[in-house]
């Protein structure tokens, strides 16, 4: 069985007499035990996804599941597998404890007494925030803040977590000690949905990874494959001592590629040109500055990132459709 499933979601909005097509018909699965991430900017129908899973938007149309659960039938049971962390600050009572917080929630949850305090305890101690356990949440920086929320979406132990831009907002070494802990979920065994418009948060956590952009699903791989499988130009740059005009013409040809030549400042020439794609580039390279007998000190080969992946499946930049959306 699937962890989650959705098949053919469609959710439109009106705004202002504007109809929005917020999800336009996507469908895909995560098997379990898996972090798929769904990445997109501003606007892509991201948050809509998720609060369709939690149960928190019915759909217009299409069908999707968590462990089975339809979400619009069972949505009771739905909610007792999930363990679901929204964007925004105030999922916490401020004027509690970290401690007080995390009871009141067992007892909203309708948990065991004594089965939540063993589990408070354990999630206090898992993520390093016993000895803050008796401070007020509001005296808390926005780091320990989202591990007291991510405490208490694991507080009834639930299969599967969705986490709504988990590190939004989080300094650098919060967001790292986050992606650990999101790490450390997995490995016992949960599977994770999250979403984020930050590719490298993407490309570190996911075994998979669907691209979304204006309500559709625009790509879906591991993000090895998806930067494995692009066809996009790559640069390529070549240190040398001993450069020679025939072996740069030889190159031109080769690669029919403009040559763009440097020299820093230790005297090394440096040339970069763009490859059409990877193949054998780089022993075709080695092989002609062998027939010039061109000494290589560094030969060093661009890799597709996730952004490049986005640029490629949707023709625009990231950072240029979060600017039109706003
Ligand atoms: N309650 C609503 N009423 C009207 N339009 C909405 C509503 N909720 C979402 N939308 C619209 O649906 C589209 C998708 O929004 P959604 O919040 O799912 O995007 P997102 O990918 O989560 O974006 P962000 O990165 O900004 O969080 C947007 O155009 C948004 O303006
Ligand atoms: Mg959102």
């Amino acid at each position: 069985m699937k962890a989650i499933e959705i098949n053919n979601l469609v959710k439109r909005f009106v705004s202002k007499n504007e109809k929005i097509v917020a999800l336009d018909d996507i469908s895909f699965s995560i098997d379990e035990g898996k972090i798929f991430s769904l990445l997109g900017p501003n606007g892509a129908g991201k948050t809509t996804t998720i609060k369709i899973l939690a149960t928190l938007l019915l759909p217009d149309s299409g069908q999707a599941k968590i462990c089975g659960y339809d979400v619009v039938k069972n949505d009771l049971l739905v909610r007792k597998t999930l363990g679901t962390v929204l964007p925004g600050e105030r999922t916490l009572f401020w004027k509690l404890t970290v401690k007080e917080n995390l009871a009141y929630f067992s007892d909203l949850y309708g948990l065991n007494p004594k089965y939540s305090r063993k589990r408070i305890e354990y999630l206090l101690n898992k993520f390093e925030i016993n000895d803050r356990k008796d401070t007020y949440v509001e005296k808390l920086s926005t780091g320990l803040r989202q591990r007291v929320v991510l405490c208490r979406a694991l507080l009834s132990d639930p299969r599967v977590i969705i986490l709504d831009e988990p590190t939004l907002g989080l300094d650098p070494e919060a967001s790292r000690n986050l992606r650990n802990i999101i790490k450390e979920i997995k490995d016992e065994g949960k599977t994770i949905l999250l979403t984020t418009h930050y590719m490298y948060e993407a490309d570190e956590l996911s075994d998979m990874v669907a691209i979304i952009n204006k309500g559709k699903i625009v790509s879906i791989d591991t993000p090895v494959n998806l930067k494995k499988n692009l066809d996009i130009e790559r640069n390529i740059t070549i240190t040398s001592r001993n450069f020679t005009s025939n072996f740069i013409e030889n190159i031109r040809q080769e690669f029919f590629t403009e040559v763009k030549k440097e020299i820093n400042e230790d005297g090394i020439l440096k040339i970069s040109f763009y490859l059409k794609k990877k193949d054998d580039a780089l022993s075709k390279i080695i092989k002609i500055a062998s027939e010039h007998d061109i000494i290589v000190d560094n030969i060093a080969l661009s890799e597709p990132t996730l952004e490049d992946v986005f640029i490629n499946k949707t023709g625009k930049k990231f950072a240029e459709i979060e600017v039109s959306a706003k």
